[in-house]
């Protein structure tokens, strides 16, 4: 088996991945159609054309515009199945999946017709495709503490069905300290914790996420290795880290791939995961990501197959479906 063959045939699970950013063009216009809502482009090649960022913020402005379509519980059920079709040609047999219900509750749209709509492809996904998944609910960090709260409490009726909170958009300048507060209710309520940090915002921000915010995962931490104490911690607790490759190309947060520091970090004995964060604003899924990487960095079949072995062991499954899935990988030639 070559390397690409590998790629294909490892099950891989997905711990990073926001639904809104799964949003394909093609998608996008069809609903934007249905539901009469204008968009700012004339074709799918003209927003395939805009896709061209060069910080976090200059995408999310982008993203948040493209969620702006999204309706009915069918559209936010079109989204996330769409994604897992995906999954299915990537082998991705199991998904974390993140939502961002503000960005859709701010504009009126309820709580309930995101979640509904989600958790029928996740059943569905399960049914069709035997595709596993969970959900994570993000709180979106530019906005208040008080808004997070508010969020929380509409979560609560949906305990059953999101098994984490998370936190993400604009980083620099909203630290996680800002949620402690949130954050300790949630896991008081019984919800798994991870939050994006040290993507764009220091190796402090990562501290924070570890002590204040007690996660189960930071998604990103490349920005880790500036700080070799921090480090030694990731490595002395095997804490997560779920890395985006194509994501921090496409947002600058390095040059080339050749810069990409996972080998380095899964070398050094961190625990790093492969994810495709916002792949259709990125231009890729999961195999792609670990295709770029490959490619730049030299990965040799023993550092991919320890990628997907980490993916499920720093999943949200039980020990016995992780167990399952890593012996699936062992016996793979
Ligand atoms: N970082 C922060 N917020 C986000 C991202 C990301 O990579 N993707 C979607 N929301
Ligand atoms: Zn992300």
């Amino acid at each position: 088996m070559n390397h690409l063959e590998l790629i294909r045939a490892l099950p891989k699970a997905e711990l990073h991945v926001h639904i809104e950013g799964t949003f394909e063009p093609e998608l996008m216009f069809a609903i934007a159609q249905r539901n009469k809502v204008a968009i700012p482009y004339q074709s799918v090649e003209e927003v395939k054309q805009a896709y061209n960022f060069h910080n976090l913020q200059s995408f999310l402005d982008i993203y948040y515009a493209g969620a702006n379509v999204l309706i009915d519980e069918q559209d936010f059920y079109d989204l996330a199945w769409a994604y897992f079709e995906k999954c299915a040609e990537d082998h991705v047999v199991h998904s974390e999946i993140f939502f961002d219900p503000q960005t859709h509750t701010d504009r009126g749209i309820a709580f309930a017709t995101v979640i509904n709509g989600l958790q029928k492809a996740c059943e569905d996904a399960k049914t069709k495709l035997g595709i596993t998944s969970h959900l994570i609910m993000c709180f979106l960090r530019h906005l208040s503490e008080e808004a997070a709260f508010e969020t929380l409490e509409q979560a609560l009726a949906y305990k059953d069905q999101i098994i984490a909170v998370g936190l993400d958009s604009s980083e620099i300048g909203h630290p996680p300290a800002k949620f402690e507060r949130v954050f300790a209710k949630a896991r008081e309520a019984g919800f798994l914790v991870v939050a994006h940090a040290g993507e764009e915002g220091p190796a402090e921000y990562v501290w924070e996420a570890l002590d204040l915010l007690k996660v189960n995962r930071i998604d990103h931490g490349v920005r880790s290795e500036e700080d070799p104490e921090l480090m030694q911690r990731l490595i002395a607790e095997k804490m997560p880290l779920t890395v985006c490759p194509l994501s921090n190309l496409k947002l600058c947060v390095v040059e080339n791939m050749q810069q990409h520091n996972i080998r380095r970090l899964l070398q050094q004995g961190v625990h790093v995961t492969v994810n495709s964060d916002d792949p259709s604003y990125f231009g890729g899924y999961m195999n792609d990501n670990f295709i770029a990487i490959t490619e730049a960095l030299d990965l040799s079949q023993e550092e991919l197959k320890q990628l997907a072995i980490n993916s499920f062991e720093a999943s949200f499954m039980s020990e016995t479906e992780k167990t399952q899935w890593i012996s699936k990988i062992h016996a793979l030639a």
